[in-house]
């Protein structure tokens, strides 16, 4: 069969946000994408992920004219609890640091996205196969794929963005380069579930039986998360027990607080680990989000940091495809990975304060810590700066 070619600017592997945002970035800019996607449009769409949108992030979609249903439906938190045996502290970041965080999910952001790049004309590839990426060393790099009709096709462009999360292509299309792991001996068991929320504002508990989160999609709808051993299978957890749990992780009865159970509509586990290879370019490559970077899911970084990565390369990719001016995505790299560690150790230094594993030390270093984040300005400062997100750069 012979190989259907196209031509685009920006060849852009992986639909999710990422990806999305970035084809919006660009075409706002007048510059021309195509979009690959392994996995079909619903699935995307329906994948229930993220759910806490920082201000940067807010501000960053407003601006591009993806704010009119965030606005509606989003709901902006001033801040989170944290919670340990017998007490409960608000942290408010708006007293704080003037900053704030919404709830509004991936599903939404996403969903906004498309409707916004199909408006548009934008040109996707969805439910491909065979992804490879070719001469990324040089001025015409381009991706091969065989299109949802079984056709090989080949997209030359002039630069290549991988943004097909931790399992996609791109990132081992870059030779050497260094990666940094860690594995967490724990995982999150996250359910969806048609009832209100019974907290305004999300609630971080640390309990001796293990984390809980307290956390929300709508008026009607909760998100609700408890610390368990990885490779625990959904199933084996029957609804009351994750209910009673939560309860009890969650300080139901303790202060009149009460968390009312409902219909649960998803279960998932999900692992927990820290990742970044370095650097996020080569060539014409440049890697943007779970590409490059996974974060464990505590203090809600991951999707706001794929929105950061974006923000970076679109200007780069415009100098470099209008005016062969490298220099911003020569830089790209070095300054995203700036924010990246930044955000790999806030992440970290939240599942190592709120998670349980075991070690009696820890417990307490664990809990002085909490003591003096919910008590000292300087130390509930540091944790609002860094949840609210820092502006982008
Ligand atoms: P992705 O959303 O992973 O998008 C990458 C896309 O590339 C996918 O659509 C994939 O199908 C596509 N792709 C892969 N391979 C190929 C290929 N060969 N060719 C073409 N396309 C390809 N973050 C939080 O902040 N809070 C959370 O609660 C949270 N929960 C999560 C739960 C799960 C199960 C997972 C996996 C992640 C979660 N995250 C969470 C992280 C957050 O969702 C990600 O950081 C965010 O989705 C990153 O966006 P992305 O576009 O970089 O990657
Ligand atoms: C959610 C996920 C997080 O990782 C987090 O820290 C807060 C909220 C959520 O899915 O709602």
């Amino acid at each position: 069969m012979s190989t259907d070619t196209l031509r685009t600017e920006v060849a852009i592997i992986g639909g999710g946000p990422a990806g999305l945002l970035l084809s919006h970035l660009l075409a706002a800019e007048g510059i021309d994408s195509v979009v690959l996607e392994t996995r079909s449009r619903d699935y995307v769409a329906a994948r229930i992920r993220a759910g806490i949108l920082e201000q940067s992030s807010v501000d960053l979609l407003t601006d591009v004219g993806l704010g009119a249903r965030l606005a509606r439906e989003g709901d902006q938190h001033r801040g989170i609890y944290l919670q340990f045996p017998e007490e409960r502290h608000h942290l408010d970041f708006v007293d704080l640091i003037g900053r704030s965080v919404w709830v509004y999910g991936q599903t939404e952001v996403t969903a906004d996205l498309v409707a916004a790049r199909d408006a548009d004309g934008q040109q996707f590839f969805y439910s491909i196969s065979d992804t490879a990426l070719h001469d990324v060393d040089t001025d015409r790099p381009y991706v091969t794929f065989t299109d949802a009709d079984g056709t090989p096709r080949r997209l030359d462009a002039v630069a290549i963005a991988g943004c097909d999360g931790s399992f996609g292509p791109s990132r081992g299309a870059i030779p050497g380069g260094t990666t940094w792991e860690k594995t967490y001996p724990y995982a999150w068991f996250g359910i969806l579930a048609d009832v209100a929320p019974s907290t305004d504002e999300l609630i971080y508990a640390w309990h001796p039986n293990g984390f809980a989160l307290h956390s929300m999609r709508s008026e009607t709808v909760s998100r609700l998360y408890l610390q368990v051993e990885p490779g625990t299978d959904p199933a084996s957890w029957s609804d009351d027990r994750i209910w009673d749990e939560l309860a009890t992780r969650l300080g139901h009865g303790q202060d009149g607080w009460e968390l009312t159970a409902g219909p649960i509509t998803d279960k998932s586990v999900l692992p927990m680990r820290s990742y970044v290879h370095a650097p996020m370019q080569y060539g014409r490559l440049f890697l943007a989000g779970d590409a490059a970077h996974i974060v464990p899911p505590t203090g809600a970084k991951g999707l706001n940091l794929a929105i950061a990565d974006v923000a970076l390369l679109a200007p780069a990719l415009t100098d470099l495809v209008r005016k062969n001016d490298a220099r911003l995505a020569d830089a790209y790299s070095d300054t995203a990975l700036r924010r990246v560690w930044r955000c790999t150790h806030f992440s970290w230094w939240m599942t190592t304060m709120l998670h349980r594993n075991g070690d009696p030390f820890e417990e307490q270093l664990q809990l002085s810590q909490l003591r003096w984040v919910t008590s000292s300005e300087a130390g509930a400062t540091g944790l609002a700066e860094n949840y609210a997100g820092l502006p982008f750069a």
